[in-house]
């Protein structure tokens, strides 16, 4: 891939791809020729955001998966890679934020964050990265934040899982690069969507 905006024909990945900035990636990216694989839990969303740009032309699937399970990501490569449908394209968007005093919340929505900003970034990066590899092109987009910069009291496991992003993207960024994959991390603000 010769540029970030070389997406024509190309299968994208997008998890999250049933609200907020997902949905906003996955219709940049049809708008851009990519052709789309949607994941994220809430199937009704992603067939509606499926039929809508599938009315523009694009070739769109959707998979469902909660990427909480540690053996979703193997599941989605087994139902793309697996199935012959090259991703040159992972977008790692999907993950949760959980505001409040960490001495008084469940340890599992700690946890939950943990496991779908982190773990399943790295478990989706570390199947599908290798056939980009191969291939000589690819891209992926790890969704870090402006979180990533400063610890955040209140917001911590929150802050600290989208620090572990930014340095994932980085350090994978500077190992592939050489191979022609391009490794992202994206660090928004503040930005309207359903929970954040
Ligand atoms: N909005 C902001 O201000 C902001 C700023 C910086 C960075 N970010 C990052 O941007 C990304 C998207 O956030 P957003 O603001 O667009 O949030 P959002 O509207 O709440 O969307 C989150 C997406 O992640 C999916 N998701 C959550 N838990 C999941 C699970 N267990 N399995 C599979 N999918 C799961 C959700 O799908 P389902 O619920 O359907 O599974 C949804 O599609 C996140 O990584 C977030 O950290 C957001």
């Amino acid at each position: 891939m010769a540029t970030t905006s070389d997406f024509n024909g190309k299968w994208a990945l997008v998890t999250g791809a049933s609200s907020g900035i997902g949905v906003a990636l996955a219709r940049e990216l049809a708008g851009r020729s990519a052709k789309l694989i949607l994941t994220a839990r809430r199937v009704d969303r992603m067939e509606a955001l499926a039929a809508e740009l599938r009315r523009q032309g694009t070739d769109v699937r959707v998979i469902p998966a909660d990427l909480s399970d540690p053996a979703a990501p193997e599941q989605l490569y087994a139902a793309t890679e697996g199935a012959g449908i090259a991703v040159e394209i992972l977008i790692n968007n999907a993950g949760l934020g959980q505001y409040g005093a960490f001495s008084e919340s469940l340890v599992e929505q700690e946890l939950a964050q943990v496991r779908v900003n982190c773990e399943a970034v790295v478990r989706l990066s570390r199947l599908f990265v290798p056939r980009m590899v191969e291939r000589g092109r690819g891209w992926v987009l790890v969704l870090a934040s402006t979180a990533s910069f400063q610890p955040l009291p209140y917001f911590t496991t929150y802050a600290a899982t989208k620090v572990f992003d930014r340095f994932f993207a980085e350090g994978l960024a500077a190992e592939v690069g050489r191979f022609g994959v391009k490794v992202t991390a994206l660090c928004p603000g503040p930005t309207e969507s359903s929970s954040m």
